[in-house]
């Protein structure tokens, strides 16, 4: 690991949208960590931070003042039943990684979920994601099931491991 960092955890604005994509778009190009083939644009990215509930949060992660990485809570599905669980999503800028900063993010995204009263957070993750894993595993996730082959991405058959984490006391929104 490169030199540990202390970041400012904060949830995030209208402002910070445009390093949102940033992040987010670089791994679309680049990564299996995502399943988008296309970049987002920013009215998306703008109409997805206005258009959430409150309960779904979206947090930034700051070093030196600038935007560093984000993690969202999102509807795991929309249909009634599935309101106790959220799914969520962290990405750091590349050269943020390996600096603590995820582990930082994500557990405050989980102490959020807590207090937002959902049951439980899920997280769908490309098998090959060897960080991702190790960073949810670290958080208390466990492997609750695996998909073979359900993704398609620069030449290559993806496998998805589900991992969840059971909240503990929640609120118990109904
Ligand atoms: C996955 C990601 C969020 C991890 O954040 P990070 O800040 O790099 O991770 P941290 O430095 O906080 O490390 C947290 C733990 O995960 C482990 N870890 C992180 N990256 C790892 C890697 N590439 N390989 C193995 N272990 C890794 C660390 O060893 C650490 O455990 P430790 O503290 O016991 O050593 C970040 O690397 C990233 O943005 N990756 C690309 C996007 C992505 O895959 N997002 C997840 C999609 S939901």
């Amino acid at each position: 690991m490169s030199s540990p960092a202390v970041p400012l955890i904060r949830p995030a604005r209208l402002p910070d949208v445009p390093a949102i994509l940033a992040i987010y778009n670089h791994y679309v190009r680049e990564s299996t960590c995502t399943y988008q083939l296309e970049e987002e644009t920013l009215a998306q990215r703008k109409s997805w931070l206005k258009n959430r509930k409150p309960e779904h949060a979206v947090l930034v992660a700051e070093l030196g003042g600038v935007v560093a990485g984000w993690a969202a809570l999102s509807p795991y599905s929309l249909r009634g039943a599935w309101r106790p669980t959220v799914e969520d999503a962290v990405y750091l800028r590349p050269d943020a990684r390996r600096r603590g900063v995820g582990r930082v993010l994500l557990g405050e995204l989980l102490a959020v979920a807590e207090k937002n009263g959902f049951r439980s957070v899920v997280a769908r993750i490309s098998a090959e994601q060897a960080g991702s894993l190790a960073l949810h595993a670290a958080l208390g996730f466990g492997e609750v099931g695996r998909m073979r082959e359900v993704g398609w991405k620069f030449g290559q058959w993806l496998d998805v491991v589900y991992l969840q984490k059971m909240l503990e006391n929640p609120a118990q929104r109904k």
